[in-house]
């Protein structure tokens, strides 16, 4: 298996708080080290994020204009949106790219397994990976990113690729930014 896992987070660094660390952090670099491209690009994307967000509940509005937001600022990306989490299986939400699989059970696919393991799955080349399922013949890389509240599993974001390894550890810290903003702001709301 080709997968990189990222280190688990733990549950007190998914709260409110780490939403205002991810936009202190979209203005300025505290380490004084120059930005990548990429990580400035993730910066400008936690404050479209945040004015797409701002003075709105609707939890489903928000998680389509998020993945609109994801598919079309993020360069070769041909899926982006969410699976949610119904008892024992993940179902599909709000997204952008081709029609999806609806239902994915816990522990199969990339999705699935970055559910049950709660961790950031990263798939260099998703024909390498034990059990991946091909939504679109077009995408060769994926990166899954669960959504918590606090401990508890949401759901998982998922962006596929026509590239090889589209995805690094840059995305996976910036997506996982973008998703405790979005969380973080929908707290409250019982989901
Ligand atoms: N490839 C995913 C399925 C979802 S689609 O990529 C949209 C998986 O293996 O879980």
């Amino acid at each position: 298996m080709t997968a990189v896992l990222t280190k688990k987070k733990t549950a007190k660094k998914r709260t409110a708080a780490k939403k205002k660390a991810a936009v202190k952090k979209a203005s300025k670099r505290r380490d004084g080290a120059p930005e990548s491209a990429k990580s400035k690009l993730y910066a400008s994307l936690v404050v479209q994020l945040l004015s797409l967000l701002k003075g709105e509940h609707d939890f489903i509005a928000n998680a389509a204009n998020f993945s609109a937001l994801l598919f079309n600022s993020l360069p070769n990306v041909n899926w982006a949106g969410f699976y949610f989490l119904q008892g024992d299986e993940l179902v599909l939400g709000p997204f952008q790219g081709n029609p999806a699989c609806v239902r994915i059970p816990l522990g199969k696919g990339v999705c699935g397994v970055a559910a049950q393991q709660l961790e950031t799955i990263i798939v260099p080349n998703v024909h390498e990976f034990p059990g991946h399922i091909a939504c679109d013949v077009a995408s060769n890389s994926e990166i899954v990113v669960p959504l918590f509240d606090g401990e508890r599993l949401l759901g998982v974001l998922d962006l596929d690729s026509p590239m090889i390894g589209r995805f690094d550890d840059q995305d996976a810290e910036g997506l996982n930014e973008l998703a405790t903003v979005f969380v973080a702001h929908e707290e409250g709301l019982g989901l």
